[in-house]
């Protein structure tokens, strides 16, 4: 399964690519800074097309085209963000990311995100026993703590009031990342650049990079602990095992 998904991906790619030059149809959500745009949308129905033809039988759960709201727990679910980082795509033509997860009756079994402007996918979970980056296995960061590494953080509890701790946590931190694109936060847990991260994500946003990170053993949660709903946008943190313990100590 993992290879024709990477298949996908990077077709997938070629296709924003190409898109890069054209002029874009561009659309408000939720108000001026929650873009999606004509790509975004013609991206999931590739991808979802791709599944329906590999696996009549799998439940999509995707962030466009209506396909946002497909419980995780029952039979296979593939969950798709066709472009992580739409703002990035739009504004910056880089730093954004394709992201796949495939769930098996709730349990994360594979993840895959696709830098694809830097032509960098990292992929690999439970199913795999690994994690790689692009063919090579990717070893497992260390277990640093918050006064050790960097922290990446989503835009809006930084603009936002101070109501999850980001100030103090950020003052601990070596410093504070701040990338537009929760693929990318995943990316830099994984490789060991960034130790933990807290932003609000939708399912889409983290599926992935959950699966991965626990393949590492490492640590995310909800607000106040709880596991995530996989049910609309959430307060999300997640690192290391030393960042989280600490995270755990400003209440969040
Ligand atoms: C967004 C990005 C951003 C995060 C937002 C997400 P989108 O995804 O990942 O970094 O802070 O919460 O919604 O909408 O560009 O796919
Ligand atoms: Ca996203
Ligand atoms: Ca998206």
């Amino acid at each position: 399964m993992e290879n024709e998904i990477i298949q996908w991906i990077y077709q997938a790619a070629e296709k924003i690519k190409a898109a890069l030059n054209d002029e874009l149809v561009i659309d408000e959500k939720n108000g001026r800074t929650d873009l999606v745009t004509n790509v975004d949308k013609e991206t999931q129905d590739f991808l979802v097309d791709k599944i329906r033809t590999y696996d009549p039988d799998a439940h999509i759960l995707g962030e466009e085209n209506g396909q946002d709201q497909t419980d995780i727990s029952n039979g296979r679910v593939f969950v798709i963000d066709p472009i992580d980082g739409t703002m990035n795509f739009v504004l910056q033509k880089e730093n954004f990311c394709i992201m796949i997860a495939v769930f098996e009756e709730g349990i994360g079994q594979l993840g895959f995100i696709y830098d694809v402007m830097r032509d960098d996918l990292f992929w690999g979970g439970p199913k795999l026993g690994k994690v790689f980056h692009n063919r090579k296995e990717l070893p497992k960061p260390a277990n640093t703590k918050l006064a050790d590494g960097l922290i990446g953080m989503g835009v809006s509890l930084v603009t936002g009031e101070n109501k999850f701790h980001t100030k103090e946590i950020g003052r601990e931190a070596m410093g504070v990342r701040i990338l537009g694109c929760a693929g990318l936060d995943f990316i830099a847990i994984l490789k060991g650049t960034q130790n933990g991260y807290i932003s609000r994500l939708s399912p889409w946003d983290y599926a992935a990079g959950i699966v991965m990170m626990q393949q590492f053993d490492m640590a995310f949660s909800g607000f106040q602990d709880q596991p995530l709903s996989f049910n609309g946008r959430e307060f999300f943190k997640g690192g290391t095992q030393a960042v989280m313990s600490e995270i755990t100590e400003y209440d969040i």
